[in-house]
């Protein structure tokens, strides 16, 4: 869909392969020179994207963040960065950029973090408005899954939706946790209000405070107006709070407050306003480890995890992976089969990754098999032998390093992916389930692929 960008760069070539990229791609661009024009732009138009660079003569590219992200927090903000400067980028991502781009850079590579940058605010967007207007098909029917386990959770969740208290869904990644977050609001008396979804781990932590309770104008610098929080705008429905342990603690603090009054304030603002909002919260940490650090608030997780839900990794759930297989054949291509041995291997396959992976991976298969049936050799390697795991035969006496250890695997993994893609860095994070956000960042980390 068509974006309108904003570049901010004092050096005319640079933006001008910018532009020229990003008009290819079909999005709408404004330039600008310095900081100085960007902040003009930024009062005059709504940019859903803004790409700056963080060194120039005027005023810096952190400004140029600051000033968007208080017009419009939804705008999406890419910082440019030469080469070695990583604190300023840091410093960047902790004020709400969404990633950096290191100078020199790959034009292909700018293309995919813009593609990936939008297209999240686009999910985020759609997702609020879908959830607000959800009309559905019957809840439970879209959890799959037949194994004792998951029965175990099929059976509990129509009975926790109906009651009131707070629920906390637990499970590694990609078990399902939002999936049920949305059955258990969809089977409650609160399913005509809306559903609304904050990813703890993904708003920044100055932005939180007045995303979840709102604002009146001029509570801050940039307060152009009064806004509701997320809070308000749940009203009598669900509110889901995914990455719960991602909560900073400050914010633990004003949640606590806000469950034992019943009642908050929008930032800036004398008057109170009642809550009768449910909280279904997720989390793939252990947050018991949490609370003994100190990093989660147990008088939170008392008040968040009364009405705990459990979710199964896909590898203790048996038959349910083949079941799930079917399931999204159905979904994705019904005209397609699959081959007696090629189920046989997907349904030895550990999934780590749970469903999400089962669920790409199915994506994937269906695109790759150019016949009718999906058979063994469509399979990837590291699904066909996954005994490529090196796993412990013992642990000497004097111990071992864990974190080396598992640091070892990730670069071996991003080595053979890099290696096996010829390095294409897209198809290579795709191949480890990763965002080519989180491969990139994986990848600098370990000081890997940036030598061609
Ligand atoms: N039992 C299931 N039946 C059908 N689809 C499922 C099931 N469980 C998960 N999925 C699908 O798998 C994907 C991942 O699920 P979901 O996003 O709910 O996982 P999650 O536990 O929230 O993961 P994360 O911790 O990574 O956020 C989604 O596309 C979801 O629809
Ligand atoms: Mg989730």
């Amino acid at each position: 869909m068509r974006k309108k960008i904003l570049i901010v760069d004092d050096e005319q070539s640079m933006r001008e392969v910018l532009a020229i990229l990003l008009e290819k791609e079909g999005h709408e661009v404004t330039s600008c020179e310095g900081g100085v024009a960007a902040l003009k732009a930024l009062q005059k138009a709504v940019f859903d994207m803004v790409i700056t660079d963080l060194k120039m003569p005027d005023v810096g590219g952190i400004e140029v963040l600051r000033s968007a992200k208080s017009v419009n927090p939804d705008t999406v903000v890419l910082v440019i960065t030469a080469f070695g400067t990583a604190e300023s980028a840091v410093e960047a991502m902790k004020l709400g950029a969404y990633d950096y781009i290191n100078k020199p850079f790959k034009v292909d590579d700018v293309r995919c973090i813009v593609k990936e940058a939008l297209s999240s605010t686009d999910q985020y967007q759609n997702k609020l408005s879908a959830e607000l207007s959800a009309h559905e098909k019957p809840a439970l029917q879209k959890i799959i899954g037949q194994s004792p386990a998951m029965r175990e959770v099929l059976e509990l969740l129509p009975k926790i939706a109906v009651s009131e208290p707070n629920v906390m869904i637990t499970g590694e990644s990609g078990t399902g946790k939002e999936l049920v977050a949305k059955a258990v609001h969809q089977l409650s008396p609160r399913s005509s209000a809306p559903f609304v979804t904050v990813n703890c781990g993904a708003i920044p932590e100055n932005l939180l405070e007045s995303e979840l309770f709102g604002h009146i104008k001029g509570a801050f610098t940039n307060a152009v107006a009064n806004k509701k929080g997320l809070f308000e705008i749940a009203g009598r429905g669900t509110l889901f709070l995914d990455e719960i342990g991602d909560l900073p603690l400050p914010l633990q603090v004003k949640l606590l407050r806000v469950l034992e009054d019943g009642a908050f304030r929008r930032v800036g603002d004398t008057e109170v306003i009642r809550v009768d909002v449910r909280i279904v919260s997720a989390t793939n940490k252990d947050l018991k480890e949490a609370l003994k650090e100190g990093t989660f608030r147990e008088d939170l997780y008392y008040r968040l995890n009364v009405l705990p839900l459990k979710l199964p990794p896909l590898r203790n759930r048996g038959d349910d992976v083949a079941v799930l297989i079917r399931h999204f054949l159905g979904k994705f291509k019904p005209a397609k089969k699959i081959s007696a041995e090629a189920m046989e291997i997907l349904s030895r396959y550990p999934w780590y990754g749970n469903v999400r992976e089962l669920e790409n991976t199915m994506e994937r298969l269906i695109v790759l098999s150019s016949g009718d049936t999906i058979t063994e050799e469509h399979i990837p390697d590291e699904i066909r032998m996954p005994d490529s795991l090196p796993l412990p035969q013992d642990i000497p006496a004097e111990g071992v390093n864990l974190d080396g250890i598992i640091e070892d695997i990730e670069k071996r993994y991003l080595t053979k992916a890099l290696e096996k893609t010829k390095g294409v860095k897209t198809d290579a994070a795709r191949l480890l389930n990763l965002s080519f956000r989180s491969f990139r960042h994986r990848l600098s980390k370990y000081d890997l692929g940036e030598k061609d």
